[in-house]
């Protein structure tokens, strides 16, 4: 393959160049045409971004303000005894739970210790848009030593996520839970356990993995080919030494602690960059009740199947022992480990195999939205698509045939219902993500869950239906980051 080195060279010069523009970012965007449908961009500064802004801060009168300090640091971070390099908020690996009421006015005042620029992203919240964190689309980056302060309303509660929109730094450590109570909801459940999932590099940084993508080498420790059927084929890109569950390995469990016949709520996070998790509790069936925050009627299952970027909530009623959580990485060979212990017992072996993991893992097909959380059955104003490309010899992952900085916006207005519908034409699966909205998986009934980050797998195609309600510019892209850095993301455009 030598003669792809040179379109390699070329590919990310041109990304150093628009990532770097500095001033002339906002007009990167605004100044991007290829789509017929004239009219000219509403972008973060755009009066209708206030607008939506207001009517939101109407819409919650008397939101508390909800004040947070986050620090992005170089700090180390003990995995099981061994020091490893990483970038941490709060020099916490996750970052700390942020937490809030719906209508709350959140604000974050955000530093950037880091050495070099970064901006945060609140994944799943259909905040206004110049608070949604990705660089050189709704902000400039934040340069090193600078701090920004992050200023939104969360208008659904639920479990979301955090992490940096800077290219490649969230594997090095960059995310944490966010979580959005509703204070006028009774909860039906007495504890709860967040858990963050992520695949962890040890001896490489995920800047040196994608070079080594790109170089056309596997980026994977020896060990058999890595493929899953729930996945449609190849699972992943990256084979990694180690799996977490809340930052910790499966020879230095995190450990939940509750009461035999307490209900908890827990709260699956998939932050990994190129893992798909399969998870379960041992002695336990999972009754998942919510997913990408959005309620689903409750349905039980042995074990969920969760994509980078979503999130899953599954009540228990705990049984009286000690039990495995496990999470196992997805055709990888491996698992994340935790422990729930609700009384006496020795801990679970960190390799157990609970047998609630044999049955297929529930996905988004065994899935309908509340009645309350459908979006009406409409026609369409409008059908877009996303076809989700790749050329794995120069590593290059696309949609609709150009590798993101390179893009031809998916233009919208407001007020619309769009279908977007991504077709998947690689081998690979790919956790679709757009920002800003909370779509629904379309279905002829109406009964498809409300989703903001949908599995595609190989040769499949999936519907999704999204009223825009909230003007702006929204990236949407493949969720794994090595796919996001290769290229796979455009910009849904509102326009006037
Ligand atoms: Cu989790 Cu662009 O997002
Ligand atoms: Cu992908």
């Amino acid at each position: 393959m030598p003669g792809n080195r040179p379109l390699d060279v070329q590919v990310s010069r041109r990304r150093v160049l628009q990532w770097g523009a500095g001033a002339a970012l906002l007009g990167l965007t605004a100044g991007c045409s290829g789509t017929d449908d004239a009219g000219s961009t509403i972008g973060p500064d755009s009066p209708e971004v206030r607008a939506y802004a207001e009517s939101e801060e109407r819409r919650f009168p008397g939101g508390r303000p909800v004040a947070y300090e986050l620090s992005a640091t170089q700090s180390d971070v003990d995995i099981a005894g061994t020091r490893t390099a990483a970038w941490l908020y709060n020099t916490q690996l996750p970052g700390p739970i942020l937490r809030a009421d719906v209508g709350d006015r959140v604000q974050v005042r955000f530093r950037n210790q880091l050495p070099e620029s970064t901006t945060v992203h609140w994944h799943g919240l259909a905040i206004r848009n110049d608070m949604d964190g990705v660089p050189d689309v709704t902000q400039s980056p934040i340069p090193a030593g600078t701090e920004f302060v992050y200023d939104f309303i969360p208008p659904d509660p639920g479990t979301y996520w955090y992490h940096t929109h800077g290219d490649l730094q969230r594997g090095r450590g960059l995310y944490g839970a966010l979580i959005v109570d509703d204070p006028g909801a009774p909860s039906a459940y007495d504890t709860e356990f967040v858990v963050v999932l992520s695949d962890w590099l040890t001896e490489r940084t995920p800047a040196e993995v994608f070079d080594q993508l790109r170089g056309g080498g596997m980026a994977s420790m020896p060990g058999p080919d890595m493929t899953s059927a729930a996945l449609g084929g190849d699972a992943g890109d990256v084979r990694y030494p180690v799996y977490l569950v809340n930052g910790k390995p499966p020879n230095d469990p995190t450990v939940f602690t509750a009461r035999p016949g307490q209900r908890a709520r827990i709260r699956l996070i998939n932050a990994g960059d190129d893992t798909a998790f399969r998870v379960a509790l041992g002695g336990h069936r999972l009754t998942v009740t919510d997913t990408d925050g959005f309620p689903v009627e409750p349905v039980d299952t042995g074990s969920v199947l969760i994509g980078m970027g979503e999130r899953y909530d599954a009540v228990v009623t705990l049984q009286d022992g000690v039990f495995p959580l496990v999470a196992v990485a997805e055709g990888k060979g491996a698992q994340g480990f935790a422990v729930v212990r609700t009384g006496g017992g020795a801990a679970p072996d960190p390799a157990a195999a609970p047998r609630e993991l044999t049955a297929p893992p529930l996905t988004v097909a065994d899935l309908r939205a509340t009645g309350a959380d459908r979006l009406p059955v409409v026609d369409p104003d409008v059908t877009l698509e996303a076809s989700l490309g790749g050329d794995m010899k120069k590593y290059s992952w696309t949609v609709n045939g150009q590798a993101y900085p390179d893009h031809t916006p998916l233009a919208v207005h407001s007020d619309q219902r769009v279908r977007l519908v991504y077709t998947n034409t690689t081998t690979m699966w790919h956790p679709m993500h757009l920002h800003g909205h909370t779509f629904a998986v379309a279905r002829p009934d109406g009964s498809g869950p409300r989703k903001d980050t949908v599995i595609v797998l190989p040769g499949q195609s999936v519907a999704t239906d999204i009223d825009t309600t909230n003007p702006g510019q929204w990236i949407m892209h493949c969720h794994n980051d090595y796919h996001l850095a290769a290229g796979m993301a455009t910009i849904f455009s509102y326009v006037t």
